[in-house]
């Protein structure tokens, strides 16, 4: 009798590599789908799911993490398998994963930090957010990094949320810490902090910043710190000003709570965030370590896109600091035998179809979503726009007969992982993982104490297994 994929009989087989929003909304999706019906594989490099959720939103922004009951209900599905504790490219190759699954989906987000390109950039105390982020919020790859907060100023280079982030992590109070989920190692490192003021350095205009208004107006709630924005650096060029007038309710809205910041009176907190515009580094300083840093005031010209460009006046100006902390974006890595664009660091790709690099055309049953596929850009949200473009075209290439039949199965590949040593842990391990730092967090008031090395998180996953 012939097998007809696609039925209940025979699932399509798709693998998933990254457990992130992307990945978790992509799975959602096709597990939807009843014609075809579909399995779905989820793969991790890590023993925890649902990526940035768990490693990048700021732990002090609890309901924003309440997502993972979303990605939660998609993981209880039949047909749902998480793999964690396998890294694509090193655990299992892509060539493997295509010769034992219909389609392979990447959404593998877009980790590394973007460089600044400046002198003293490798300085010890010039770190990058993506490093600082990860540390805080207890990701095994950071469990030994430490960061160096004894200076009393720090400067944060970037206007986006994630710069807002970092610069609200370093002044919040032990008593707002220690409700959150921030990794115990950061918890005691921030409250032996000797960090007062924070610069914000954004190299254009309150009208480009990449802040959004909830984010930017929450600095007022701190505690511990003040606000502070000098008005003359609120005044606009003239293209800034046309602009500000069309623009999206975002920036009008930036603008507004900016100027309010800057003629508000200081309530004499004992730390300070400050804004400022106009300002890049041009350089950072130190015998050995980061001592100050050298920032050129800039105005605002159109570029050959149309776009207004920073371009320095010649004026700079020098801070003292012994931390400079990097939030200009993130940037993604190629992963062996997939088709990587270099401009935009992301799998190259025609709205989630992958492409091959010669012919310009899709390869059968190779996909991308999320971080990787886009860029790094949007909020958690954006994902499931993104991944829902992404598995409608799978499905799509399903119908037209356009996904290859692979020569093995998933079952044989897991096999062939775990005999190679590798310790796959399944959604059960991670039930026991979550169960455990939940258990913990009820006993100190907080959502969860995370465990941060793969070795406890593995003790934990297999306990009673
Ligand atoms: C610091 C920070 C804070 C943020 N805060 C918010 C917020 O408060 N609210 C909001 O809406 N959005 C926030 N965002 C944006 C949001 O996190 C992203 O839009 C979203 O996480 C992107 O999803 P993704 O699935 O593409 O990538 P990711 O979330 O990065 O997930 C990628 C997954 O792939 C896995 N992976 C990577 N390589 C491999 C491999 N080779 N093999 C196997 N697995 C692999 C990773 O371990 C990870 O689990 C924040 C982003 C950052 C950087
Ligand atoms: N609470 C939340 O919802 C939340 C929290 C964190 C992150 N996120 C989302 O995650 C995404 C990534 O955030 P992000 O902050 O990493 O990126 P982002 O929003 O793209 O901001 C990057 C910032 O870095 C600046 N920059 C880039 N290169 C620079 C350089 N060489 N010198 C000086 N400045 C430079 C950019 O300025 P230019 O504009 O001039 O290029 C921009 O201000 C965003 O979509 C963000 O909204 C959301």
């Amino acid at each position: 009798m012939d097998v007809v994929i696609g039925t209940a009989a025979a699932p399509l087989r798709i693998a998933i590599v990254g457990s992130g929003p992307a990945g978790l909304y992509a799975a959602g999706q096709l597990l939807a789908s009843e014609d075809p019906v579909c399995r779905v594989d989820v793969y991790d490099r890590l023993m925890t799911p649902w990526g940035l959720v768990r490693f990048g939103v700021a732990p002090d922004h609890p309901k924003i993490k309440s997502v993972t009951r979303v990605f939660e209900r998609t993981a209880r599905l039949p047909g749902f398998r998480f793999h964690g504790n396998v890294e694509v490219g090193v655990d299992v190759s892509h060539g493997e994963l295509a010769g034992a699954y219909h389609a392979v989906l990447y959404a593998t987000g877009t980790p590394h930090d973007r460089r600044l390109g400046i002198p003293g950039e490798e300085l010890a105390g010039s770190e990058s957010a993506t490093d600082f982020v990860a540390w805080y919020n207890g990701h095994p790859d950071y469990a030994d990094r430490s960061f160096d907060l004894s200076s009393r100023r720090a400067v944060v280079v970037g206007n986006g949320n994630v710069a807002l982030d970092v610069a609200r992590m370093l002044t919040l109070s032990e008593a707002e810490l220690e409700v959150t989920d921030t990794a115990d190692h950061a918890i005691e490192a921030l409250r032996n902090s000797k960090v007062e003021e924070i610069v914000i350095l954004g190299r254009r205009g309150p009208v480009q910043a990449a802040f959004t208004n909830p984010e930017l107006r929450e600095l007022a709630e701190l505690e511990l710190a003040d606000v502070i924005v000098d008005p003359a650096e609120l005044e606009l060029d003239a293209t800034s000003a046309a602009a500000l007038e069309m623009a999206e309710q975002t920036v009008q809205r930036n603008v507004e709570t900016l100027r309010a910041y800057a003629t508000a009176s200081t309530r004499g907190r004992p730390r300070r965030v400050i804004l400022r515009f106009l300002a890049s580094p041009v350089a950072i300083e130190g015998n050995g370590r980061v001592e100050a840093i050298v920032v050129a005031r800039n105005e605002l010209v159109i570029g050959d896109d149309g776009s207004l460009r920073a371009r320095p006046t010649g004026v700079t100006e020098r801070l003292e600091t012994g931390l400079v902390l990097r939030a200009v974006g993130y940037v993604g890595r190629p992963l062996a035998g997939v088709p990587y664009d270099e401009c935009r660091t992301t799998v190259l790709n025609d709205s989630g179809r992958v492409l091959d690099p010669l012919s310009g055309r899709p390869i059968p049953g190779l996909y991308a979503a999320g971080w990787i596929k886009r860029g790094p850009s949007g909020v958690i949200g954006t994902n499931k726009r993104c991944a829902q473009e992404t598995t409608s075209r799978l499905i799509d290439d399903f119908r037209a007969g356009l996904l290859p039949e692979p020569p093995g199965n998933p079952e044989a590949l897991l096999d062939r992982i775990r005999a190679a040593g590798v310790k796959i842990i399944d959604y059960a391990g991670w039930e026991r993982i979550d169960a455990h730092e939940r258990g913990l967090g009820e006993l100190a008031g907080r959502p969860r104490v995370k465990l941060v090395r793969r070795d406890e998180q593995l003790e934990r996953a297999s306990a009673g297994a």
